[in-house]
């Protein structure tokens, strides 16, 4: 774990209004504990406001600093692409990450693991660091193909950009059963996949696998999270619903 800083990441999804957003940037702003790197990736249109509260904190406390995130990017670098939004353009609002892959875009907005592996090349090219999200499905779990499953998500990405760029990644294993439902998976089930994605990468570089971060996402709230974070292969959490609520989920960031 000394290698790897924990890092917990709050994904807002489709959620909040701008005051509320505001309410809670202010609040993450004056984060306490600085052991884990803080990302908070609220939605696309609060991303300027979002980032210049978060500068502001960051110049009344001595350069702490809560990072921003987007929650999703387009594959194109330019043009006429009506309504997408390009990683250059998050860039210059203040992004430092950028989720891709996450399990709704997937499955809700038809993103293919070779959209998917483009949009993590994109990222990267413009200067933001990727969380890819990996998981599988009830089904995939019950026919024991959670590893054939991951592997395929992974590989598509190892596939378009090689392993070494992992160098500048996160990634992020949600498997879609707990996504939101109120059941995490256990911490031996999170510790066995962590592993099992930091084998894979080790395989090719033992350095990537040594050091990427790999997070855990899927109902993670203050009462699971201690046993979750603390699996040698988990590095901290991507949260949903619980990162709305600014005291629980600087518990979670306390807790990492
Ligand atoms: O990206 C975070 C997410 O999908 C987990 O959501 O609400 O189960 O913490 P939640």
């Amino acid at each position: 774990m000394a290698l790897r800083r924990p890092m917990v990441a709050g994904n807002w999804k489709m959620n909040g209004s701008r005051q509320l957003a505001e309410e809670l940037v202010k609040k993450f702003g004056r984060l306490k504990d600085d052991s884990a790197e803080v990302v908070i990736c609220p939605p696309t249109v609060y991303l300027e406001s979002a980032s210049k509260l978060l500068e502001q904190s960051k110049q009344s406390l001595d350069g702490r600093l809560v990072r921003l995130g987007a929650q999703n990017v387009s594959h194109h670098e330019f043009g006429a692409y009506t309504g997408e939004v390009s990683a250059s353009m998050l860039r210059e609002f203040g992004c430092n990450y950028v989720i891709v892959g996450h399990s709704e875009r997937r499955r809700m907005y038809g993103e293919t693991s070779d959209i998917v592996a483009n949009k993590f090349a994109t990222a990267q090219k413009m200067g933001l660091t990727p969380i890819l999200c990996v998981g599988e499905s009830l089904a995939a779990r019950e026919a024991r193909r959670t590893f054939e499953v991951i592997a395929g998500e992974l590989d598509a990405v190892i596939e378009k950009v090689g392993t070494m760029a992992f160098d500048n990644a996160i990634i992020a294993y949600e498997p879609l059963w707990a996504v939101g439902t109120g059941k995490s998976a256990t911490p031996e089930q999170a510790q066995e996949v962590h592993a099992f994605i930091r084998q894979r990468l080790s395989e090719v570089s033992p350095f990537i696998g040594e050091k990427i971060r790999i997070l855990y996402g899927g109902s993670v709230k203050p009462s699971n999270a201690a046993d979750l974070f603390s699996q040698p292969d988990v590095d901290g959490g991507l949260i949903g619903g619980v990162s709305l609520n600014a005291s629980e989920f600087l518990a979670l960031c306390s807790i990492a």
